[in-house]
């Protein structure tokens, strides 16, 4: 692969955007070998995934201007389908995804993070949806996902005006979990994944899956669908060492809570 980097560091798997000189853009080869990336995780392996970009500078600085600029009206739906459907990918995919934000997040770059479970950035981390100062609209699920993640209200405000936020506001506002200095940002990353994949590793997709799947529909479809991932638990050794360890009042072998805070 010439744009993306995968490396598995125990049961976490670290896929880099590598095209810096272009502060890691989207273009259609980006998204073909992410797209290809995803399948190749060894699911019987890895618990856990990271995504981040190269560079310090930037994390992805949106999709591909020079490739989208001479596009046809057909040629640009088909360009956000391409996103949407990786984007989707990694949104949906069965292991959760920590986004290590290190620097610009714009356009496309704010909407693969948002695709992502759990975003943590650095402190010189740049969010924004740009678009409309391009003549476009978001065009990879930001004007879906930003509404769900910080509210409409606001989401509309930094769509409308396109303006750009920093790290502390991206933290106020809900759109990140933590900020680290910049020098600290992977390794943070490689300890939250290291603490999901410390846990039941059925049990953490069944958590996702039930999240997901849970906003999708009302409430009363959404706790049947906890339910069954609930009682699908109950199949696997997880379950029974868990639960046993607990009773045997054997500390060594309780689950242990890996507390993570903001700096
Ligand atoms: N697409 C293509 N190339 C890009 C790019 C992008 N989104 N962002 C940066 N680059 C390229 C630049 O063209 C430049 O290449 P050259 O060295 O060959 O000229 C290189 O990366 C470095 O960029 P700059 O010289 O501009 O670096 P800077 O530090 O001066 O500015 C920046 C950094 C503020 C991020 C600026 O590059 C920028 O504004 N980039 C565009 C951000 C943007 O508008 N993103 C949204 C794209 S639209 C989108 O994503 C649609 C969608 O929803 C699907």
């Amino acid at each position: 692969m010439e744009f993306i980097t995968y490396e598995q560091d125990g049961f976490v798997g670290v896929i880099t955007i590598n095209r810096p000189k272009a502060l890691n853009a989207l273009n259609s080869q980006v998204l073909d070998e992410l797209n290809d990336t995803l399948d190749a995780v060894d699911l019987e392996t890895t618990r856990a995934l990271i995504l981040t970009g190269a560079g310090d500078k930037s994390f992805v600085a949106g999709a591909d201007i020079g490739e989208m600029s001479t596009l046809t009206k057909a040629e640009g739906e088909a360009f956000g389908k391409k996103g949407n459907d990786v984007f989707r990918k990694l949104e949906t995919f069965p292991l959760p995804v920590i986004a290590a934000v290190n620097g610009f997040a714009l356009g496309g770059g704010c909407e693969i993070s948002m695709s992502c479970d759990i975003r943590i950035c650095s402190e010189n981390a740049i969010f924004g949806q740009p678009e409309v100062g391009l003549g476009i609209t978001p065009g990879f699920g930001g004007t879906q996902r930003l509404a769900r993640l910080v509210g409409a209200g606001m989401a509309k405000q930094m769509i409308y005006t396109a303006r750009n936020i920093k790290a502390d506001e991206a933290y106020r506002i809900g759109l990140v979990n933590a900020v680290y200095p910049a020098e600290e940002l992977l390794d943070q990353a490689k300890k939250m994944a290291a603490g999901i994949a410390a846990n039941a590793p059925i049990a953490v997709r069944n958590c996702k899956k039930a999240i997901n799947d849970g906003l999708q529909v009302d409430m009363d479809q959404a706790i049947v669908i906890e339910e069954k991932l609930f009682g699908d638990c109950f199949e696997t050794e997880d379950q029974k060492a868990g639960m046993g360890n607990f009773l045997e009042k054997d500390k060594e072998k309780k689950l242990k809570v890996v507390p993570f805070q903001n700096k």
